[in-house]
């Protein structure tokens, strides 16, 4: 396997209209063919939002009973694969796991993708036979607040040589306000979500500040492996064996907490954000429904 330090961190360049890498766009044709099947879910996010928590929890629930050793012996990001995410020279366990077996997969599966990038959702769609399957979500969505994606994206992008240089503080800040992220614009993502939410209802849309709710109130208690301590220490989820991840600049699972943005923005980066914000939110319903 070739080592991190010796590969150039990737350039961003405008996809069908949506800044992207070439790590998460060379495999743009095999994620447009997949085809799902009757009982499997996709996970949608943008970046950073709670992806390896929720993909965790829905895991779990998903194999838990059948085949409870799945936790303990197969990383997570083989149990539930990003679809779209192409490291065959960096990840030797990526080449065995290879893209036939991958799109022979089934159970759940994440996507970045942009709604408008990716019609497949349909593929999602329960079949009019599958009477008990119907009654469940086929694609589940996490939105986090802008703030505090703005802040873990920035020290993710710090800590992974294969995302982007993200450069100092200031300009991340204006970056992200202008879309120029791995995956396009958060404000554009959540939104462009949300209106799919209107005509697909298979899509169960929710938020990682609910979450982190459900956990103060011990609602998940009976999961105890995707508590933040335990996953923190899970190498089966917290990406040690990752090469391409600094783990002396940040943790991947960092601080799982709401409201870390007080600790990065000052008085004038939340000022001038918020005016950004409402603007690009102002004809939303969503606006009401994310925490700030
Ligand atoms: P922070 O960087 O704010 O700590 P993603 O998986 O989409 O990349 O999202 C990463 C964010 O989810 C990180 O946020 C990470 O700490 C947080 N996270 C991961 N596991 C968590 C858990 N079990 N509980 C709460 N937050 C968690």
């Amino acid at each position: 396997s070739r080592k991190m330090d010796s590969i150039p961190r990737p350039e961003l360049f405008d996809f069908h209209g949506v800044s992207m890498t070439h790590y998460f766009t060379d495999n743009w044709e095999d994620v447009q063919n997949l085809q799902a099947r009757p009982d499997d879910i996709l996970l949608v996010t943008y970046p950073k939002a709670g992806t390896t928590w929720v993909s965790n929890i829905l895991d779990q629930l998903y194999f838990g009973l059948i085949s409870p050793e799945r936790q303990t012996s197969i990383p997570l990001y083989l149990r539930v694969p990003l679809l779209e995410i192409a490291l065959p020279a960096l990840q030797p366990e990526m080449d065995s796991f290879s893209r036939p077996e991958l799109f022979d997969f089934h159970g759940v599966s994440i996507t970045h993708y942009f709604t408008d990038n990716w019609e497949n959702i349909q593929s999602f769609q329960a079949q009019p036979d599958d009477i008990l399957i119907a009654t469940y979500p086929k694609a589940v969505y996490v939105a986090r607040n802008a703030r505090d994606s703005m802040v873990s994206y920035f020290h993710y992008d710090r800590m992974n040589m294969i995302q982007p240089e993200p450069g100092d503080w200031s300009s991340y800040f204006h970056r992200f306000m202008e879309g120029k992220m791995v995956f396009g614009s958060w404000y554009d993502h959540v939104n462009g979500w949300w209106k799919k939410k209107q005509t697909y209802s298979k899509l169960h849309y929710m938020f990682y500040e609910d979450l982190i709710e459900s956990r103060r109130k011990n609602e998940l208690e009976a999961l105890h492996r995707v508590h933040f301590d335990f996953m923190k220490k899970d190498d089966m989820v917290n990406h040690s064996a990752f090469s391409g991840m600094d783990f002396k600049v940040s943790s991947f699972i960092r601080k799982g907490k709401v409201g870390d943005w007080k600790n990065h923005f000052t008085v004038a980066q939340s000022e001038q954000f918020d005016e950004d914000y409402k603007e690009k939110m102002k004809d939303s319903t969503l606006q009401q429904k994310l925490k700030r």
